[in-house]
């Protein structure tokens, strides 16, 4: 395995404690796949797949809202709480090897008709990183929405990161006592154009931002989100 996800695959085994459903998903519920889109739908029931899902409070919340839905992630330590938290979508979640070279798919083979990647798709290198978008378009169906919320580069943690001897990846040094790990690898998104070409096999419906700090000293959560059609 490539160093870099060695590194990301470490670090996310420690396991990611969110408890609860950002904000941003169920506005994405409320305003854009339910208005616009009228999802989900009931027969058959709409397939939603999460890639990179945690401890899956999302996707227990897409499940509580009708979607048929499954669940990948790389970390043993949240698959495993997943799964206990929400018993009933335990054979719905998946843990997975971060390569995508090493997957044929995730979830489902074909026509998946919404893909959310919420702060998970910036882990990986350009070679992995498109390789990982070829295959979810490949898997959607079209017509298939895509949601993905991506790091901007006036996030705090681009402060705090470092160019490596690749011109994609940046590692991203930890202080606080919070991190047993010390340092992962991302990608962050430099402008809106910079996120278009990332994304360049979807059609996009939708390019937003959000921010997040309630204190100066608190790391900012600047993001992007694209949202698009296959
Ligand atoms: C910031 S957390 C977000 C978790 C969840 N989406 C949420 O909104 O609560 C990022 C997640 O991406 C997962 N991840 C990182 N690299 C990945 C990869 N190559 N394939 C799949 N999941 C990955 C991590 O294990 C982690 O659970």
């Amino acid at each position: 395995m490539k160093k870099y996800l060695k590194d990301n695959k470490k670090f996310w085994s420690t396991g990611y404690d969110a408890l609860n459903v950002e904000s941003v998903i169920f506005r994405l519920q409320g305003r854009i796949l339910g208005p616009q889109f009228s999802l989900p739908k009931k027969n058959p029931k709409t397939r939603l797949l999460e890639f990179g899902c945690g401890q899956c409070a999302n996707l227990n919340y897409f499940h509580n809202m009708g979607y048929e839905v499954k669940g990948v992630d790389i970390s043993k330590m949240d698959v495993k709480k997943a799964k206990k938290r929400y018993p009933h979508l335990s054979k719905k979640i998946e843990c997975i090897n971060s390569n995508p070279d090493e997957i044929k798919f995730y979830g489902w083979e074909s026509e998946i008709d919404v893909v959310i990647a919420n702060q998970s798709l910036y882990y990986l290198d350009r070679k992995e990183f498109q390789n990982c978008i070829n295959k979810i378009y490949r898997q959607m169906r079209k017509g298939g929405i895509i949601y993905a919320s991506m790091w901007s580069n006036r996030h705090t943690y681009y402060k705090h990161s470092k160019k490596t001897d690749n011109d994609w990846l940046r590692e991203v040094k930890f202080k606080g006592k919070r991190f047993k790990i010390s340092s992962y690898h991302t990608f962050f998104i430099k402008n809106k154009r910079d996120l278009l070409s990332k994304f360049k096999n979807f059609k996009p419906i939708h390019i937003g931002r959000y921010f997040m700090q309630l204190e100066e000293k608190e790391t900012n959560n600047d993001h992007y989100v694209f949202i698009g059609i296959k």
